[in-house]
């Protein structure tokens, strides 16, 4: 059993779809921590709920960003996890962060990357007029919402979509691969190698991989 820590910054349903994956028994992986970066998150109820520990490491009390990352790490640290999942954390994390962790921190971005980095995915998505979107789960570099890709999930843009029908739609799909990434995480079954994923210890074009909307993971 992997240990994890997750990490959020508000409604936390990511954080709760692994939750339920590893109380279904179906994640060989314990959640040990879940972090926040503002107390007000509110998936910290959720998984105290669920009986997880947590903890809120409040970005306004630092003066830098570096002061900032240290204390996080320090939080992540302190629970000894083997893979940090950032779930809708909506800090920029630095450079030695970022290599503080390197393989065994991964996130979770709702567009199909390398599209759409940033905030307000769903409506650049409306606006440019893409038929095809989706979501990410990708290793963290010190880039901002890039790194080596693990899964996406493609959903149709369709007639009549707004932001909000175009969002449920994508996170209904984060919903199955964030669990399905974590998992072939814990099976050992995936990691960083030289800048690329490793899937199964093949170095294959898994980075390229579509899960399309309709069919089974
Ligand atoms: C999710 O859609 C996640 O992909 C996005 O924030 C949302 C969090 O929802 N993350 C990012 O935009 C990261 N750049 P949740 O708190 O319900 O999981």
């Amino acid at each position: 059993m992997i240990r994890v820590v997750i990490l959020i910054s508000g409604r936390g349903s990511n954080m709760a779809s692994l939750l339920a994956t590893v109380e279904a028994g179906d994640l060989p992986a314990r959640i040990v921590g879940v972090l926040a970066n503002r107390a007000d998150a509110a998936g910290l109820a959720s998984a105290r709920a669920s009986g997880v520990p947590t903890g809120v490491v409040d970005h306004r009390q630092y003066a830098s960003r570096d002061a900032f990352d240290t204390a996080m790490a320090a939080a992540i640290d302190g629970f000894a996890p083997d893979l940090v999942v950032l779930a809708g954390f909506m800090r920029i994390l630095g450079e030695a962060f970022v290599r503080h962790y390197q393989g065994r921190l991964i996130n979770i971005h709702p567009s199909l990357l390398p599209a759409f980095p940033g905030l307000h995915t769903h409506r650049r998505a409306l606006a440019e007029g893409v038929r095809v979107h989706g979501c990410t789960v990708h290793f963290v570099t010190a880039d901002l919402d890039h790194g080596p890709i693990i899964v996406q999930a493609a959903v149709p843009v369709v007639d009549g979509d707004d932001e909000a029908t175009l969002a449920a739609r994508v996170l209904a799909q984060e919903h199955r691969v964030y669990p399905l990434a974590v998992r072939w995480f814990a099976e050992s079954r995936l990691r960083l190698g030289d800048g690329r994923v490793l899937l199964d210890a093949a170095q294959d074009a898994t980075g390229a991989l579509i899960v399309p909307h309709a069919a089974g993971v």
